[in-house]
Formats: structure tokens, sequence, C-alpha cells
């Protein structure tokens, strides 16, 4: 299944800052337990290389690599075993990287310019972020009007009840947010909250 399949199946994509690689395991567990096997794992922190690592070694998820800015990350999010990469933003560097992986790039677009540029690198499933700021659904719908051929993943600001406004949209495959996956909750190791929140998040998003 490829990516933009698998992120239309799923619906969500839980975006995690993670403290310590030895959550990365437990993460795991805790996201295909509540039925949500798929993980975009920041850039934010330095165990982020090694925690991808160890969820993709783990197996049970999907592992992408989120927050990527330079090609260096891109080498660096593949080798430890990623599947796709997400950008804040568009760089055309970072996505001709991925094409020379065979990754899939999700770069960040919010305006026509951006979705322009990331169309003419050949990428047509972008990250609208940060969506809440950006106009949110109705920003989405408007931009989706002369792009046909792109579908978006909003992320930022998003929670379990505005993510519905999103996923209404046939141009949104899925939505993006760290509300099921809080940092606070892994860094204690409240995997159970985990669960209990994806679990929570995937029903809604059925409804
Ligand atoms: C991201 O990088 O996609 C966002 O930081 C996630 O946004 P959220 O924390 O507002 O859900």
């Amino acid at each position: 299944m490829t990516i933009p399949e698998l992120l239309r199946r799923h619906r969500l994509v839980p975006v995690v800052v993670l403290d310590d690689a030895a959550s990365a395991e437990p993460l795991a567990d805790a996201l295909a337990t509540g039925g949500l096997p798929i993980a975009e794992v920041t850039f934010r922190t330095p165990v982020a290389a090694e925690a991808i690592a160890r969820m993709a070694a783990h197996g049970g998820v999907t592992v992408g690599a989120g927050t990527v800015t330079t090609p260096e990350q891109v080498d660096v999010a593949v080798e430890a075993g990623a599947r796709f990469v997400v950008s804040p933003g568009f760089s055309a560097a970072v996505v001709r990287r991925c094409q020379e992986h065979g990754v899939t790039a999700l770069p960040g677009a919010v305006t026509a310019t951006e979705v322009i540029a990331a169309l003419d690198a050949g990428v047509s499933t972008l990250k609208f972020f940060p969506a809440g700021t950006s106009g949110g659904a109705a920003a989405v719908a408007a931009l989706s009007a002369p792009f046909g051929q792109v579908s978006f993943v909003p992320t930022g600001g998003i929670d379990a009840v505005t993510a519905a406004d999103y996923l209404a949209l046939p141009s949104v495959l899925a939505v993006g947010g760290s509300w099921m996956v809080p940092r606070s909750a892994l860094a204690a190791g409240e995997f159970e909250k985990v669960t209990r929140l994806v679990r929570e998040s995937v029903e809604a998003v059925a409804r």
C-alpha cells in the first residue's frame, strides 16, 4: 500500500515528539493497540533517528519522519527506516532527496504559490501546516478549488473535534496532530493513556 493510500485508510497521523528513545517500542504498541499503526516522529529531539529506527524494527507501525528541513535529515531518516518524510514547508532540495531515496515526501504548503512549487517538484500530496492559523478547513477547501489534483494532510492546531471539519473535504486524505500522543504522556510513560486517546480519536473519525 502506498503512503497516500495508507493515509486515506487511517485518516489520522499521530505527530510524535519523543524525548526518550526507550519509549519507541511501547509507543509503537500503544498506537497499534489503539488502531492507528502509523506515526510521524519529529526531528525536534536528538533521539528522533534512534526512535524511528527502534519503532521501525519493532514492527506493527509505519513510521515516517517529521519536521525534516534539510536533505541531510532525509538521509538520516531513511537510513533509520522512515517510509515517508514530512516537512513544515516546501524545500525543493528535501523533496529531491526523498525522490532519490524513493520515499514519499509530504512538504508543507498553505498558499497557491507553494502548491505550484510542490507540483513543479512532482509532489501532489501536501501537508497543510499550520492548519489552524492558516485559515482552517475553509482555507483548505478554497485552495483545493484550483488544484483538483492535490491532496492535503492538514496539521497544526487540530484536535479530535476539529479533525472532522477537515476530513469532510474530499481533498483531505488525513489530518495530523499531537493531541493523541501528548508529549507529557509519552515522557511520563503513560502509554495506556496514549492507547485510549488514539482509540477515541479513531472512533471519532470513523463516525
Ligand atoms: C506538526 O509538526 O505537524 C505540528 O506541530 C503538530 O501540530 P499540533 O501539535 O498542533 O497537533
